[in-house]
């Protein structure tokens, strides 16, 4: 059993992630890290460590303590948040990094998780079905962090062999932690607000298409990367990976499949000339061709699964 170390655990995807490796890995093997101890219950559902990502030595102590042998660095900032704060942004995006990929280099762990994002793309890369190898001019510091983070992971492959391994996630859809301060966002929110106001007033045009995955899809593509033999990942900079991609309109016509009188308005902000940058939907053939993935949910899955669950957290509150 590898013991695992989950730095960024409290945020939308380290949550879930850490639940899910507890349940196939052993509570004891998977100690979950965060800046802030945010919620108390998942505090103290297994092994965890303040861990500033900054912080070179306390993640170095926090793998020696444990004899970690595998990291999944799920710190950063997001698109939109990263746009207001860019040196901060580009200081914790890329030095986490850098610190998690110096620990492999000198052979302290031996495999890394790293996530990158539709956001190293930009203007200039064709929109449809975006394909693997393409253009890559992205236009926000997060794009940009992402992007530079890619070459580095290659690079500390071909050179130091470190075996680090990358998904691009799409917008990414749960509804057991919020997300913070993403572009792609919207898309939790509307589910949210539905239930509570049936009303929703949308960031971005009726008409923004963005690539999107529910949660569990995403979850069990990170497992299943990291599981895969090392001679399937034939890319080592970062994999395009895809579920479903639609508009606001679509998702709001979703919604109202079982919540009828559900209506939405358009408010565009700063966020529609960041989703205006990015592709509308993804080609992620070589993921499905290297190491066997295949997404479970669509738009309409995935609506009736978060109706179900948000339904159920709001009944119990
Ligand atoms: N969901 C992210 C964002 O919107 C993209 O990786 O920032």
């Amino acid at each position: 059993m590898p013991k695992i170390l989950i730095i960024g655990a409290c945020g939308q995807i380290g949550t879930e992630l850490t639940k899910q490796l507890r349940a196939e890995y052993g509570t004891d093997n998977v100690i979950a890290s965060d800046v802030r101890k945010t919620d108390p219950e998942f505090v103290a559902s297994g092994p965890f460590e303040v861990v500033n990502a900054l912080d070179f030595n306390q993640i170095e102590h926090t793998i020696e303590k444990y004899g970690v042998d595998e990291v999944y660095l799920m710190a950063a900032l997001l698109s939109a948040t990263a746009e207001k704060n860019p040196a901060f942004a580009w200081d914790l995006n890329m030095n986490s990094l850098f610190h998690v990929l110096n620990l492999a280099k000198a052979g302290k762990i031996k495999k890394i998780f790293w996530p990158s994002s539709i956001a190293v793309f930009g203007p200039t890369t064709p929109k449809q079905n975006t394909p693997q190898y393409t253009v890559m001019e992205p236009s926000t510091v997060y794009g940009i962090s992402k992007q530079s983070g890619e070459r580095w992971c290659e690079y500390y492959h071909n050179i130091y062999g470190v075996d680090v391994r990358s998904i691009r996630y799409p917008g990414l859809i749960s509804w057991s932690t919020p997300p913070g301060g993403g572009t792609t966002d919207y898309a939790v929110d509307i589910y949210h607000k539905a239930l509570e106001n049936g009303e929703y007033t949308c960031f971005l045009s009726e008409e923004t298409r963005l690539p999107m995955m529910y949660m569990d899809d995403a979850i069990r593509a990170t497992i299943e990367i990291m599981k895969a033999p090392a001679e399937n990942i034939k890319i080592r900079s970062s994999y395009n990976l895809a579920a479903m991609d639609f508009t606001p309109k679509e998702i709001t016509e979703a919604i109202q499949q079982e919540l009828p009188e559900f209506t939405i308005s358009y408010e565009p902000d700063f966020r529609q000339k960041i989703a205006d940058s990015w592709p509308q939907s993804i080609d992620d053939t070589c993921a499905r061709t290297d190491w066997g993935w295949k997404h479970e949910f669509d738009l309409a899955t995935m609506t009736t699964d978060m109706l179900v669950h948000l339904r159920e957290l709001k009944h119990n509150d």
